[in-house]
């Protein structure tokens, strides 16, 4: 049996409409989506990826009309980020309203809300008229898809239908703002930085929290690919990949395209480019290669600086703890 893929957005809405679960592609990553109107669908997509019921959903939707559709006692900013940035990848964690389903916010009396920036997915999501529930596609603890491929790989026949639109833009998840407790606080890095985040809300932001605290789900061994990710430097990889040779281990190393090894003995791969947005693009594709071309290490030297590049030394570092990484 082979699942279904497709690249129209009505039919999309009509299998979410049914009940159906729905792998649907975002500017972000894909997502694994069910339809507010149906709590057994959501209860469903818990169950593919395998996720504890405890860690909170996203509900995404086709505009700012959600805001006032799922939330309830709105935060000033939230309207004012919402003009700011979406659709795009940001994610405002507010008070939830009743309608909202406790499957989907694991109990808490918040909800994240995102409009994705993806032409396919916002017209779903229009056709369809209520939000979407849904996680990234991944399995648990593994990184994220970024193409319908990606998708089929990992939960294969047990979605109903891919809704194919291509490689996704960012590549990495969105920033996750808490705003339902003082001060607005940054549960997740991406592809929005604080800095921007701060220019409309004319006041700092805390950039700290993230963890399984107040964000559950974050947590550390999260994003991996199975091959171990090891962190470096430009400066530190002549040591590291003696440390690799002397280990014997086949090795990948993911870094921009001026960065060579000179060891036939390591696969390279590059970004398609060197700007930090190509990295952030192009690292989970580029971990999966890794593994499937056999490396039993991974060393990537990820981009310095602020803005994405803040989002792919995040996800790095929560790849790089994952302690043991085939049993997640
Ligand atoms: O870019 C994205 O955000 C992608 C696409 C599909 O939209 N979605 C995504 O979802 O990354 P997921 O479930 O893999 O990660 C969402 C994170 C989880 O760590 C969850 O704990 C946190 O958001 N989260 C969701 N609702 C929350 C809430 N009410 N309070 C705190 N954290 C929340
Ligand atoms: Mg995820």
């Amino acid at each position: 049996m082979t699942t279904p893929v497709t690249h129209d957005p009505l039919e999309a809405a009509r299998v979410l409409a049914a009940g159906g679960v729905v792998a649907f592609p975002t500017e972000t990553v894909y997502g694994l989506g069910a339809s507010l109107e149906h709590p057994t669908a959501v209860r469903r997509v818990f169950a593919i990826k395998g996720r504890p019921s405890g860690h909170p959903l996203i509900v995404h939707g086709a505009d700012d009309a959600i805001l006032d559709r799922y939330a309830t006692s709105l935060p000033p900013e939230a309207r004012a980020l919402a003009i700011a940035f979406w659709p795009g990848p940001l994610t405002l964690v507010v008070p939830r309203a009743t309608r909202v389903p406790d499957t989907v916010t694991g109990g808490r009396n918040t909800v994240g809300l995102r409009v994705p920036d993806q032409p396919l997915a916002r017209a779903m999501l229009r056709a369809l008229g209520s939000g979407v529930a849904a996680p990234s596609a991944n399995l648990f603890g593994r990184t994220s898809p970024t193409t319908a491929r990606h998708v089929m790989a990992d939960l294969g026949e047990h979605v109903d239908l891919i809704l194919d639109g291509g490689p996704c833009a960012v590549g990495l998840e969105s920033t996750i703002l808490d705003l339902s407790e003082a001060p607005a606080t940054i549960l997740r890095s991406g592809g929005i930085s604080a800095e921007a985040i701060e220019r409309v809300l004319g006041r700092p932001v805390i950039r700290t929290a993230s963890g399984p605290a107040r964000a559950p789900g974050m947590l550390a061994a999260h994003y991996a690919p199975r091959a171990p990710v090891i962190v470096t430097t430009r400066s530190e990889l002549v040591n590291a990949l003696a440390g690799m040779r002397a280990s014997g281990q086949p090795t990948a190393l993911i870094a921009a395209s001026d960065v060579a090894p000179g060891d036939p003995s390591v696969t390279v791969l590059h970004p398609s480019g060197d700007r930090p947005e190509d990295f952030a693009h192009d690292l989970y594709r580029l971990l999966r290669e890794a593994d499937a071309g056999g490396a039993t290490a991974i060393l990537v030297v990820p981009p310095e600086g602020e803005g994405i590049a803040v989002a792919v030394r995040d996800r790095l570092a929560r790849a790089a703890s994952a302690a043991r990484p085939d049993d997640r």
